[in-house]
């Protein structure tokens, strides 16, 4: 047992054994204990904070610690690390709610057994942001001669509701009339919801409504991945995975915050994203046989600088203080 270290956890008087040389917020998360901590243990947020009642323990100094915290014995979390047997007090302010302690489970670093645990639907339920509908639309008369936009609001109602409404753009307007006609009134409609906006994005010629697929892209600093999901059911049918290209003008996020500030760097490196994301979508549909048109949305994920590269917003001042 000499390599290992028992960590009793007050008030609850739960105890963990980890290796000795184990950081706190690590054994925390082992032992089922979650407290808050946003930066993911990189010693920044300052959240992870708990009071060490007494054992051997080393922690590093840091801002996010004031002198009078470590008089009160106050210390993050993530920056201590056990060296024998301790004792520490779970700090009221610093514990999750139930729903924060599911999402924390699912992301705790390194702890797969965790995936296991909590059905992702049971945290965010399928909901989504677009989708298709099939619709033969009465045929125009004396009596019903509302317009052919009218026209496909209303038997979207029998879907969505009688209080549905909804607006498209200018482009899918002007393709209304002869899309309606040569179409023999059946038609398919791609609505967006986001938040109280809907909106009619595509509409197509007869039904086209079993194939309605999202993207949903990981911008990561070194890698991006991209998964195709079946907007119908919520499936993922595949991940691809691909260097992001920008990697060539810096390994990590300040030096390409660097390059963006020099000439057209901020364009090469928008052009760059844009580029590794439209090849892994290419790829996706090329290995899972479904056509480009029928991927209705793409999220996007990333820290502050692939995001603001991505949306090609100059990220100078993320470096800079205040
Ligand atoms: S988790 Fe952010 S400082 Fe510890």
């Amino acid at each position: 047992m000499k390599e290992y270290a028992i960590i009793t956890f007050k008030p609850i008087n739960k105890k963990v054994v980890v290796r000795k040389g184990t950081d706190l917020l690590t054994a925390m998360v082992k032992g089922n204990i979650f407290i808050t901590s946003s930066c993911e243990g990189k010693g920044v947020c300052g959240r992870c904070r708990v009071k060490i009642l007494k054992g051997e323990f080393k922690t590093e100094p840091t801002g996010k610690i004031s002198e009078n915290d470590r008089k009160n014995n106050i210390f993050l979390a993530c920056r201590t690390i056990i060296l024998g047997n301790i004792e520490v007090e779970i700090l009221p302010e610093t514990l999750l709610t139930e729903k924060e302690i599911k999402e924390k489970r699912l992301f705790a670093r390194g702890e797969e057994f965790h995936l296991a645990e909590v059905p992702l639907k049971e945290i965010y339920p399928f909901s989504p942001l677009s989708q298709k509908y099939f619709l033969r639309l009465s045929l125009p008369s004396l009596e019903d001669n509302v317009s052919d936009f009218e026209r496909i609001c209303r038997e979207l109602k029998k879907y969505k509701g009688e209080k549905f409404e909804c607006e498209t753009d200018l482009p899918t307007l002007r393709r209304l009339p002869a899309l309606l006609r040569g179409s023999n009134w059946e038609i398919t409609t791609t609505v967006v919801e986001k938040h109280n906006r809907k909106e009619i994005i595509i509409v197509e010629p007869r039904d086209n409504s079993r194939r309605n697929y999202g993207v949903a892209v990981d911008v990561g600093t070194t890698t991006i991945a991209a998964s195709l999901i079946d907007l119908r059911n919520g499936e993922n049918l595949k991940t691809e995975i691909s260097f992001n290209k920008q990697s060539s003008y810096g390994e990590d996020i300040i030096s390409r915050i660097i390059y963006a500030e020099k000439g057209e760097g901020l364009e090469t490196l928008h052009h760059l994203v844009c580029e590794t994301i439209n090849e892994l979508i290419q790829n996706l549909s090329e290995n899972c046989s479904i056509n480009l048109n029928d991927i209705t949305c793409i999220v996007c994920s990333g820290n502050m600088t692939m995001t603001h590269l991505l949306l090609k917003i100059n990220p100078s001042f993320l470096r800079k203080e205040p």
